[in-house]
């Protein structure tokens, strides 16, 4: 659902590193790889991850679009390489003289992408779809997000994440619809968390939660929410249904793996409530101008900003793979099985947390791009600070 953006992913799993083109961005953004690299290595992070992100550092390579640590306007290209590749050379190659030199995979796994997928594009060994299906093809999605996510640090907005909830075990989150808080606050004490959670307390009950599941050959998903603050109001449009920066924001963020909920501001819990408490009071001030005390919109109404933090919660499955076998059949004999495991990670909420931020990040700076246009920073800033100072007058 990007508008003025354009953004294609590529890559395999076990291939020989994920690609990506995104162009519509302006010239004259400040971007650098160790920019992107630190958002990568967040995205690598979490308690509970499986031995993957042990053997992955990633680390990318701008290819195109950036001279001199600046964007130049034309289509930024991106590398990643897999360092796992060099275990899976003929395995994943290119090249027809090595077919079948690993064995098919003909057992799909509950929760995953393969029997879909090997109906759907009639193949006959499941690796074809699960190299494409699983979550490492976010880190291009991340790597991309952090330029737009740099992007939008020159409109002073800034993106946070936290997670909320893994299994059982939640934290409180009244702070999220509190205008006031000082969200770059929990933020740093989300960064500190190995769960990213900001309750220090909440988080070793985290841990031991994802400890416990894995002790059990179990898994565990739960909740995170991703903050934006500094949008201007009227982002998105009410006047159209594709246009509404709320159904675009969901979109994004459905949009990664094992992600099963998406909720605007109080989301679920406005449904459960009455109208009088559940609605944002308008108020306003000379030095302030308009303003809410609360924020259960979630920064949205109408399907536009309306200047207070955004705020997106998100709901992530249990990861499927486990080491408890689970239920299958063979496509080829048919016969019943119970699932092999192979190594995987035990709960990646933190993870998903900070590919969230990325989505975010995109739709948010291609609402910006659709709202004040320009080629360059230069011109975007200008359009951008005429409509602030239209909306202070
Ligand atoms: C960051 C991240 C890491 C994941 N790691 C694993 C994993 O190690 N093993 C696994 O079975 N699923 C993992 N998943 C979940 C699968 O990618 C996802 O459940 C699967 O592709 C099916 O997609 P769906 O649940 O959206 O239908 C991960 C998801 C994310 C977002």
């Amino acid at each position: 659902m990007l508008r003025r953006l354009r953004l294609l992913t590529a890559g395999e799993s076990h291939g020989k590193g994920l690609a990506c083109v995104i162009e519509g961005l302006p010239a004259g953004i400040e971007i650098e790889e160790d920019y992107i690299n630190r958002q990568l290595k967040r995205r690598q992070g979490g308690y509970g991850r499986g031995g993957r992100m042990k053997i992955e550092d990633d680390q990318v390579e701008i290819l195109s679009g950036v001279r001199w640590g600046v964007t130049m306007g034309s289509p930024i290209s991106l590398l990643i390489h897999n360092k796992d590749w060099k275990n899976w050379q003929q395995g994943m190659s290119t090249d027809p003289t090595f077919k079948n030199y690993i064995p098919a995979i003909t057992r799909p796994r509950p929760g995953h992408a393969d029997l879909a997928g090997v109906l759907k594009y009639r193949h006959r060994d499941a690796r074809n779809v699960l190299e494409r299906s699983s979550a490492r093809e976010t880190a291009m999605r991340v790597a991309a997000g952090a330029i737009a996510r740099k992007f939008l640090s020159s409109f002073d907005m800034e993106v946070y994440s936290f997670v909320l909830s893994i299994g059982s075990v939640a934290a409180e989150d009244d702070f999220l619809f509190d205008p006031k808080s000082d969200f770059n606050s929990f933020y740093r004490l989300a960064e500190q968390s190995e769960v990213r959670c900001h309750d220090s307390e909440i988080s070793k009950q985290m841990k031991d939660a994802i400890d416990r599941a894995s002790a059990e050959g179990d898994t565990l998903g739960g909740h995170f929410a991703v903050v934006l603050t500094g949008a201007p109001p009227g982002l998105g449009s009410h006047i159209q249904w594709d246009l509404r920066l709320d159904a675009r924001l969901a979109y994004a963020v459905m949009g990664i793996q094992a992600i099963k909920a998406v909720e605007i501001g109080k989301g679920l819990e406005m449904a459960k409530s009455s109208g009088s408490k559940m609605m944002d009071e308008i108020h306003h001030t000379p030095e302030e101008g308009y303003y809410r005390k609360t924020n259960y919109a979630g920064g949205i109404e109408g399907g536009m900003t309306n200047g207070m933090p955004l705020v997106i919660k998100a709901a992530m499955k249990p990861i499927p793979t486990q080491k408890r076998p689970l239920g299958s059949v063979d496509i080829i004999t048919k016969e019943p099985f119970k699932a092999v495991y192979e190594r995987s990670d035990i709960c990646a909420v933190a993870a998903a947390a900070v590919i969230a931020e990325a989505m975010v990040s995109l739709i948010i700076a291609d609402a910006l791009l659709e709202k004040f246009g320009g080629d360059s920073m230069a011109e975007i800033l200008e359009n951008y600070n005429s409509y602030v100072g239209y909306l202070s007058a």
